[in-house]
C-alpha cells in the first residue's frame, strides 16, 4: 500500500528539494463497458490503488522524471520536450506535459518522482492514474486548477494524441473525480455525473485473472471501429444517431442486417449496456442488490458473448463467483481480454468469498490469482 512519506523522503534525497505530493487512484468499473466512446453511460468507482507523484521545481532548465517502480530516471530540456512517444513509461507524463503546453502553459523545469501500486495491464487504469497524478502535480507548479472534468479530458487527450491509445474518457474521469464510498454514474456525452453511495454492507472484491490486457492493443481498437461502423449504418436511416448512445434495440431489428455480423453483435452489447448501466445506478441508490446482481450478470454475458471481449479465465472467474455465498454480482471489468473481475459481495462474507474464489480459480486454471478487498476512494488529491 502507498506510503507518501517514503516517496517524500526518497524524492528529497534524490533531488535535494522538498516535494509536494499528489495521489491519483486507479478504478474499477461496476458496469458500462465500451460505452464511453459511444457517448453512453459508465459507473466506475475509484479504488485504493493509486499513483503517487512528488514534484518540486528546478533551476537548471531540466525536467527530470524518476520512476520508483522501474528504478529509472529520464532527463529532458524543459524547452525542448519530445514531440512524439517513445514506447516508454515516460510517454505518460510527457504526454500530459505536451497537452498542457498545447493549452498555452509553459512547462517549467521540474523534478517528478512517480510511484504506483495499480497493477499494470490488469484493467484497473494504471495509465489514467499516472496521467492524472502527473497532471495534478503539474497544476500545482503552474499555480492553476482545472475543474475535474476538464482535467480528465486533458489527460484523455494525452493518451489519445501522445501515447496513441484510442481510449474513452471513463478512466481519467473517475481518477480525477471519484469520491470515497461512492460509485459515479457518468454521462459520457456531456460529462454530467451523479454519485451513488456504495452501501456499507457491500464490499468491492477485485479478482485479478493474471491474464494481461492492453488498451493500446489491436482488439480494443477493432472493437471501437465495429461500434462506430454500426452507428454509421443506423445514421444512414436516422441521421440524428451520431453515436450508439442515440440508438435503441429497434434500430438493430430494422437495420442490423446491413451491418457486418460482428458490428451487429458489438452494437447489441453497447445499446443494451447503456440501458443496464442506468438501471444499475438506480438499483445501487435503492440498495436493490438483487436487481444490481442480475444486471451485472447480464452485462458479463453480453460482454463475453456479444462483445467477445472476455477470455476463458475471466469467464471461469465469474462462473465460480456466481456459485459462492455472499455474491451480489460479478463481471469482467475494464477494457477486456483479461484483467480483473469486479465482485460486489455482502461485506460480512467478503473474506471467505475472496478465499474461496482464489482457491477455486487456482484449481480450475492452474493460475494463482490476486484477490483484493477494496474500498471506493477519493479522486486525485494533494497529500499534505
Ligand atoms: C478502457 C478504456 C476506457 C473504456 C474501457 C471499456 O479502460 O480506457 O475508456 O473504454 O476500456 O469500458
Amino acid at each position: 500500500m502507498h506510503d507518501p512519506e517514503a516517496l517524500r523522503s526518497q524524492h528529497a534525497a534524490r533531488f535535494g528539494a522538498q516535494p509536494a505530493i499528489f495521489a491519483a487512484p486507479g478504478r474499477v468499473n461496476l458496469i458500462g463497458e465500451h460505452t464511453d466512446y459511444a457517448e453512453g453511460f459508465v459507473m466506475p468507482a475509484a479504488i485504493d490503488f493509486a499513483t503517487l507523484a512528488a514534484i518540486s521545481p528546478r533551476q537548471d532548465g531540466k525536467i527530470v522524471l524518476y520512476s520508483e517502480n522501474y528504478g529509472e530516471e529520464r532527463i529532458f530540456e524543459a524547452d525542448a520536450l519530445p514531440a512524439a512517444r517513445n514506447g516508454h513509461w515516460s510517454d505518460y507524463p510527457l504526454g500530459v506535459f505536451a497537452i498542457f503546453a498545447g493549452e498555452g502553459h509553459r512547462i517549467p523545469p521540474l523534478s517528478l518522482s512517480l510511484w504506483g501500486d495499480v497493477p499494470p495491464g490488469s484493467g484497473l487504469s494504471s495509465s489514467a492514474a499516472l496521467e492524472v497524478a502527473t497532471a495534478v502535480a503539474l497544476q500545482s507548479l503552474l499555480g492553476i486548477q482545472y475543474p475535474g472534468p476538464v482535467l480528465a479530458r486533458l489527460c484523455q487527450r494525452s493518451e489519445n494524441e501522445f501515447v496513441g491509445s484510442s481510449c474513452g474518457i471513463m478512466d481519467q474521469f473517475i481518477s480525477a473525480n471519484g469520491a470515497r464510498d461512492h460509485a459515479l454514474l457518468l454521462d459520457c456525452r456531456d460529462l454530467s455525473y451523479k454519485l451513488a453511495p456504495i452501501p456499507e454492507d457491500v464490499a468491492l472484491v477485485i479478482a485479478n485473472t493474471m491474464v494481461k490486457h492492453e488498451v493500446t492493443g489491436t482488439e480494443y481498437t477493432s472493437r471501437r471501429a465495429q461500434v462506430e461502423e454500426a452507428a454509421a449504418v443506423i445514421a444512414r436511416h436516422r441521421p440524428e444517431v451520431r453515436f450508439l448512445r442515440d440508438a435503441n434495440p429497434e434500430d438493430l431489428q430494422k437495420w442490423g442486417s446491413e451491418m457486418s455480423p460482428e458490428a451487429l453483435k458489438r452494437a447489441r452489447h453497447v445499446i443494451t449496456e447503456n440501458i443496464r448501466t442506468v438501471a444499475a445506478a438506480q438499483a445501487l441508490v435503492q440498495n436493490d442488490t438483487r436487481t444490481l446482481g442480475r444486471l451485472m450478470a447480464e452485462a458479463h454475458r453480453s460482454y463475453s458473448q456479444d462483445f467477445e471481449a472476455s477470455c476463458a479465465e475471466a469467464d471461469t472467474m465469474v462462473e465460480i463467483a456466481q456459485k459462492l455465498p455472499g455474491l451480489i454480482g460479478a463481471r469482467l471489468t475494464g477494457g477486456g481480454f483479461g484483467g480483473c473481475t469486479v465482485n460486489l459481495v455482502h461485506a460480512d462474507q467478503a473474506k471467505p468469498f475472496a478465499a474461496a474464489l482464489g482457491e477455486q480459480y487456482a484449481q480450475a486454471t492452474g493460475i494463482t490469482p490476486q484477490i483484493h478487498i477494496c474500498h471506493a476512494s477519493d479522486g486525485a488529491h494533494r497529500i499534505e
